[in-house]
């Protein structure tokens, strides 16, 4: 498993990455004197005040107030990790990301994928030898799935009898162990035997094409559960992987939509039928995971559902589920099937063109929205319709800003009749903002938005030491910003507040980075003079915490010294005893 990325390599990532590259391959940027402008991608706006400054290396929204740096964007605009986002900036500058080996990091599961790997060749060789295996080729035949497709998604055959996987690899203690962590053998009351018997078996593998788990359906009828998956293993989460996606991903070039569908079969059989961007979710309601994961790959998905109840209530789930994810360029649609049928039988029934065509009708979100809503207000009333419009407020608050969401509030705002609400957001196009007087900034902010524009200032020989004993939000802050900054005099502002692993920390930085100052000349003096004051503040408290606790003759020798040192360095007033000078 890979190790840490050293914070050094971050550094320099950080410091050497350009914010106009990262975001102008996203959202095209245009020249405005000494910075760049684009329609904000994170609110809807018809004219730019997304602002990106490339001596800063900071955006800068002035409508809806997003900000940050190239690694807060791309985590934003992506919707990626931090690591993540880590990877993907160095792949755009071609840099291998490197790994601390001995560092704290996960535990290794390579044996993991090696033992499902092994396991996948060995239910793929009993197809072709088990003397049962006739059987089962005849069942995958009698589905219509050809050589082809099947080699190509490695169905396989775990053979009668229990124990013909623990046979072959479970020789040791070691081994055993393997079984058991990939949920191969299962061993209730102590008696240990293979998961998967007498069943076919579909192969789950990850993005990446390694196999995570598998699917085992039995071949005929009352032979037990018609489908046992892996459970959940430290390799597989039914909630995150999709059957398919790999395979779909090897197969087209260009992902310009993927389906969703409910069953192993129903993948298989479309791709027999040439239908090849077909997914399938493990048993379980589309989660954001997986749609996290599809809308990395494609912009558009329709989810296939029965046109029963339950699949009516499946569907509303993923329309809930998808909300969130629908920003511009994204679509989401839902295709009901005919009652008792679903993609394979379909698709072998009608073919691949008709039930193409199927997929050109699905109902796009929007229209999604509506009839469900209608179902429960009457749309021939005023108040109905008033209702509906109620309804569907919860619902549309949850797509994030943009041209959709306006789209879909003018759809509903069509279907109401009702006048056109005027819309929440984004408000009021705020104008760009005065340049603000270092002098009106409270102290400890100050001197972190000083250190983030001018960062030479924590070079300077005479800063106090004792300021940041202060119990005072802000402090251990600017201690840490102040630290990193002497020990790595170069690095760039969006690098040092990128190192802040929680991000509302590092919006908030952002935001002071960004921030327009009338004036820098004096940042030097107005840096130390904030860490003077805190750190005669600081002394202060001390002083008062001794007077009050400690009565002079209860008090050490050592902490009579430190209460003649602290006065010896403060300025004491006149009504204090033991004064001395400064
Ligand atoms: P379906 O019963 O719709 O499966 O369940 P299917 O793919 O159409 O099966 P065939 O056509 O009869 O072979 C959809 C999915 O739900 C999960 C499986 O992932 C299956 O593909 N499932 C279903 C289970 O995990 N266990 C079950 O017993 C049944
Ligand atoms: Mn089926």
């Amino acid at each position: 498993m890979a190790g840490l990325i050293p914070q050094t390599f971050i550094d320099d990532l950080l410091s050497r990455a350009d914010i106009i590259e990262v975001i102008n391959a996203r959202v095209p940027l245009k020249r405005a004197g000494h910075e760049y402008k684009a329609c904000c991608p994170f609110h809807d706006e018809k004219t730019p005040s997304f602002t990106v400054s490339p001596s800063k290396q900071f955006y800068h929204c002035f409508g809806c107030g997003a900000h940050g740096t190239a690694l807060g964007f791309l985590m934003e605009y992506d919707r990626l990790s931090f690591p993540e986002a880590i990877e993907e900036l160095a792949a755009s500058m071609g840099l291998e990301v490197p790994r601390e080996a001995g560092a704290p990091q996960g535990p290794d599961h390579r044996p993991l994928y090696d033992m499902l790997e092994q396991a996948a060749k060995f239910y793929r060789r009993q197809l072709g030898q088990h003397p049962q295996a006739a059987r089962a080729i005849d069942y995958l035949k009698g589905r219509g799935l050809s050589g082809e497709v099947a080699a190509e998604y490695r169905i396989g055959f775990a053979p009668p009898g229990w124990d013909n996987l623990l046979r072959q690899f479970g020789t040791s203690a070691r081994d055993i162990d393997r079984l058991r962590d990939t949920g191969l053998i299962s061993e209730p009351d102590g008696k240990r035997y293979d998961r998967l018997r007498d069943r076919i078996i579909f192969p789950i593998r990850d993005t990446r094409g390694r196999v995570v788990g598998f699917g085992g359906r039995v071949l005929t009828a009352d032979d037990g559960p018609k489908y046992l998956n892996s459970p959940e293993t430290p390799v597989f989460h039914k909630g995150r992987e999709l059957y398919g996606l790999y395979e779909a991903r090897q197969a087209l070039q260009d992902l310009d939509r993927l389906l969703v569908v409910e069953g192993y079969m129903d993948v298989v059989a479309l791709a027999q039928h040439g239908i090849r961007n077909a997914v399938a979710t493990l048993g379980t309601a589309t989660t954001a995971d997986h749609l996290d994961r599809v809308y990395r790959v494609t912009p558009e998905v329709v989810f296939c559902f029965d046109g029963d109840r339950a699949g009516r209530d499946a569907a509303w789930k993923a329309f809930n589920t998808a909300l969130p994810f629908m920003r511009d360029g994204r679509q989401a649609r839902f295709l009901f099937l005919p009652d008792g049928e679903d993609p394979d039988s379909l698709v072998r029934k009608e073919g691949a063109e008709a039930f193409t065509q199927r997929l050109t009708q699905a109902l796009p979100l929007s229209q999604f929205l509506i009839d469900k809503l209608a179902e429960q207000a009457d749309m021939n009333t005023l108040d109905g319709r008033a209702r509906l419009a109620e309804l569907a407020k919860p619902l549309i608050a949850k797509l994030p800003g943009g041209t959709f969401k306006t789209m879909v509030e003018q759809h509903l705002n069509d279907v109401v009749g009702l006048a056109a609400t005027p819309a929440p957001e984004p408000g009021p196009r705020r104008s760009r903002p005065k340049a603000t007087a270092l002098g009106t900034i409270p102290p400890v902010r100050r001197a972190v938005v000083l250190l983030l524009q001018r960062p030479d200032v924590a070079a300077q020989a005479d800063l106090p030491s004792d300021w940041n004993t202060l119990d005072m939000p802000g402090i251990p802050l600017l201690g840490d910003l102040l630290e990193t900054l002497r020990q790595r005099p170069d690095i760039s502002p969006a690098a040092l507040i990128d190192r802040w692993p929680d991000p509302e920390t590092r919006r908030h930085l952002a935001r002071l980075a960004a921030l327009e100052i009338q004036t820098l000349d004096d940042a030097a003096e107005q840096f130390r003079g904030v860490l003077v004051e805190l750190s005669r503040q600081a002394r202060n408290a001390q002083r008062r915490k001794l007077q009050q606790v400690y009565r002079p003759s209860a008090m050490t020798d050592e902490e009579k010294q430190r209460l003649r040192e602290l006065y010896g360095a403060g300025k004491a007033s006149q009504s204090e005893p033991g004064r001395g000078g400064d």
